[in-house]
């Protein structure tokens, strides 16, 4: 696992739009996994300013996204299909037809089925991961299992009272989300952690400790043999981490 300090988050999404550019250069049908959270919208910008002023190509790049509020309709704007519309999507020349993000709502078996079709038939190159308070992944909440493909989860109160600045109110944060197994994720070729807010706790679990422990899913990426975590240096000096 390589771990990069960065001075400030400016740097951070900078650093992480390169790796991502670098993906897409080198395989213009590149599938990316992405992600939503406050963590990559930094890096989104920087990535739509390179489409837009640097010729940045997305026609031909494929994406799937990590997960879905169930309960929330694409065009809800906390929903995490409006989210990857609103913060990169509209500003970058992807085809939308080629971004897939699972659906919330309607049957959520049947739309399972097809997140999980849909996972068995990309091969991720990238996969960015933001990461929770308590250490989730995706919605990949810590327990004494964790799931391998794409399931129904039931969040954790420390997620949702995490989540619900997003929301006029704590009642109003969705209680389950489809997401991403951990086998999906640590299948993808590259992962790319951005790691923004107070995260000391999962951080010091990934970064000053050697175990691998489902109750902090973020320490799986030790697992994985080409994971970069990219971290800003105030957290870094805040839980003692010398790079
Ligand atoms: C949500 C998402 C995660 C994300 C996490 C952290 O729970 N499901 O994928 O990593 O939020 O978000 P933020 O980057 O806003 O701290």
């Amino acid at each position: 696992m390589k771990v990069i300090v960065a001075e400030n988050h400016g740097e951070v999404s900078r650093l992480a739009a390169d790796i991502l550019e670098e993906t897409v250069r080198a395989n213009p049908c590149c599938t990316l996994g992405l992600a939503t959270g406050s963590s990559p919208v930094g890096m989104y910008r920087e990535l739509s300013r390179r489409c837009r002023e640097e010729g940045l190509d997305f026609s031909r790049v494929r994406s799937v996204n990590l997960d879905e509020y169930v309960g929330l309709a694409p065009t809800h704007e906390q929903s995490y299909r409006y989210f990857m519309d609103s913060n990169l999507f509209d500003h970058i020349n992807i085809d939308k037809a080629n971004t897939y993000v699972a659906k919330g709502t309607g049957d959520i078996e049947e739309n399972l089925r097809e997140f999980n079709a849909v996972l068995d038939g990309a091969d991720i190159d990238v996969q960015v991961l933001g990461v929770g308070p308590d250490g989730h992944l995706g919605f990949n909440e810590p327990g004494d299992t964790l799931c391998d493909g794409a399931h129904k989860e039931s969040l954790d109160e420390s997620t949702i009272d995490a989540n619900q600045r997003f929301f006029a109110s704590r009642d109003d944060v969705p209680r389950f989300a489809l997401t991403m197994g951990m086998g999906n994720i640590l299948r993808a070729k590259k992962l790319l952690m951005i790691v923004s807010g107070h995260k000391e706790d999962a951080m010091r679990r990934l970064l000053l400790s050697e175990s691998i422990d489902p109750h902090c899913p973020a320490t799986f990426l030790r697992l994985h043999r080409d994971a970069v975590v990219l971290l800003e240096r105030s957290l870094a000096d805040a839980i003692g981490y010398k790079a």
